[in-house]
């Protein structure tokens, strides 16, 4: 059971979900088999998350050395200068975040900032022919900050391109204290600094966001447009179509097929027309996820390709059923020709499964190739085959992060396919085949299920609060995001 990561950063792979899209959306043929809904409780969530993000990652921010000369009545010509002047805290009070049909904007409508100073004056008089001068450090507190920003992002090629369309900081009062020298005296000259050390303030914080916004830009463009699932498929990440926006969720696809790692490998797979429209009902949870039904017939077709679908079978319930001397009675003439020999079952998914999703479950068709095998001295020597046709639902769910699920056989059908032992009688095999699909066949689907497909999620978040629906032709998840660290531990239910 792997967790499946992207290998980029966390908040930039929640960036994502701050977009604009440009409205000029691209008609294309181009389908998005896997999308994500992210409700207004989600883009809440990045929202916070990216302010947390930001709150350590801009400090400590320096700032120029501010001069000034002033004329003082009897004194004369005053030099001050205020250096080393850093940023070492913000702290974000009120933040929203709105989305519609122009974009996202972010507003933080009240944030404090503490910065620490060196300060310095020096003047001559003529009434003292020395250079007379004092320093020392003042705190600075900001109070009332606002900073506005508005995120673009679009496809570009498949991947998602983040810009900063408008950033803007303000601050609406700050208070500066001295410490040191004679600061008493000179605490109404360094009051003079106020609004150069504000507009300081105002464009240092705009430009780190701006520089913020561009690293998280790149982190986005190396995004890759495939992953590795295991040694035989990738999944296709690339992004289709521009973001949709609304004012109550943002919609992002992705292409979300299954394709071989062998690419030489040709996949058959139709490609049919499948928006359908999609929502999470009832209470709201931060992230919808649609899943395709063409998902699954991909991977279907993948891992058939890859010819991993096959076993052989030297061990039943009933080990009579593994010698000639079992079938004395059902097949008389395989126990004349081979007496008291072993037998082996080769079982092999001849056809690649067929996964509809419906209304409740997941309808899957699995043709299956019976070849029974004779152990005569150390041969193998094939003598029969029956083809089964196996129908089953399957019932999937999440747990831990994976898309798992159980199989119930519903019914099979079979048929001889060849035979060099003469004529099968159906209705005495059939008893046979289905205690084979009961006891072996199915449980080992099973476990193999149990292990789940991993979500494509995003590093060191995962799901829950996860409800799992099927819908016609899709699976819709439906869940809240949350640290896997902090999220309530799922058991795999034991199958
Ligand atoms: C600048 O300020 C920081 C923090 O207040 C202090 O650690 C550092 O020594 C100062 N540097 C200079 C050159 O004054
Ligand atoms: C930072 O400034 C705020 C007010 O703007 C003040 O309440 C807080 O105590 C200051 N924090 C530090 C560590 O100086
Ligand atoms: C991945 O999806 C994109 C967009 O649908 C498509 O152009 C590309 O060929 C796909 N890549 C593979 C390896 O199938
Ligand atoms: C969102 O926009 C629709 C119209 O497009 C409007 O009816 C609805 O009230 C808006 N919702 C909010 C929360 O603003
Ligand atoms: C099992 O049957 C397949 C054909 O369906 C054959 O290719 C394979 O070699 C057989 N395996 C064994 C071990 O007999």
């Amino acid at each position: 059971m792997g967790y499946y990561y992207f290998s980029v950063d966390s908040a930039a792979i929640l960036v994502l979900f701050l977009v604009i899209s440009s409205r000029t959306l691209v008609q294309s043929n181009e389908e998005g088999y896997i999308s994500f809904e992210i409700s207004n409780k989600g883009l809440e969530f990045v929202k916070d998350l990216l302010i947390e993000k930001a709150e350590t990652s801009l400090v400590p921010l320096e700032l120029p050395k501010i001069e000034k000369n002033l004329r003082i009545p009897l004194i004369g010509r005053v030099h001050m200068e205020v250096s080393n002047v850093t940023i070492y805290k913000v702290h974000v009070t009120s933040s929203i975040v709105k989305t519609g049909d122009s974009g996202i904007l972010i507003d933080v409508a009240g944030a404090t900032a503490n910065l620490t100073l060196h300060w310095r004056y020096s003047y001559s008089t003529w009434l003292l022919p020395i250079l007379i001068s004092d320093n020392g450090q003042a705190k600075v507190q900001v109070e009332g900050m606002e900073v506005g920003l508005s995120l673009g992002l679009k496809n570009q090629q498949g991947s998602l391109k983040l810009s900063l369309l408008d950033c803007g900081c303000y601050v609406k009062d700050l208070s500066i204290h001295l410490d040191g020298g004679a600061s008493w005296l000179y605490q109404g000259l360094i009051d003079a600094f106020k609004d150069k050390i504000a507009s300081a303030v105002e464009n240092a914080v705009s430009k780190k966001l701006g520089d913020a916004i561009e690293d998280l830009d790149r982190l986005l463009q190396s995004v890759p447009k495939e992953v590795s699932i295991d040694n035989i498929a990738d999944l296709n990440v690339t992004f289709i179509g521009d973001p949709k926006l609304s004012n109550s969720s943002l919609e992002l696809e992705i292409n979300g097929l299954f394709s071989p790692k062998d690419k030489t490998a040709v996949s058959n797979l139709r490609h049919e027309n499948v928006q359908v429209p999609f929502s999470c009902k009832g209470p709201s949870r931060m992230v919808g996820i649609s899943v395709h039904e063409n998902v699954l017939e991909s991977a279907s077709t993948v891992y058939f390709e890859a010819n991993k679908m096959h076993w052989i079978v030297d061990k039943l319930p009933d080990q009579n059923l593994m010698n000639t001397a079992g079938w004395k009675f059902i097949v008389p003439r395989l126990y004349k020709q081979y007496p008291n020999d072993n037998l082996n079952l080769n079982i092999s998914v001849y056809s690649t499964p067929l996964l509809k999703i419906g209304e409740r479950q997941v309808d899957a068709t699995i043709p299956l190739e019976v070849i029974i095998d004779v152990l005569d001295a150390c041969q193998v020597v094939p003598v029969a085959c029956i083809s089964v046709v196996i129908s089953a639902a399957a019932y999937p769910e999440i747990s831990s992060n994976a898309l798992a699920g159980s199989v119930k056989l519903n019914e099979f059908t079979m048929s001889q396919k060849w035979s060099k032992i003469g004529n099968f009688h159906m209705h005495l095999i059939q008893p046979v085949i289905s205690t084979f699909l009961r006891t072996i066949v199915l449980p080992y689907i099973n476990l193999k299920l149990s292990k789940g497909f991993p979500l494509p999620i995003f590093h060191g978040y995962g799901l829950r609060n996860t409800q799992l629906l099927c819908t016609d032709s899709r699976l819709m998840i439906c869940s809240d995001v949350a640290s896997i660290e902090t999220a309530q531990p799922h058991l795999v239910p034991v199958l």
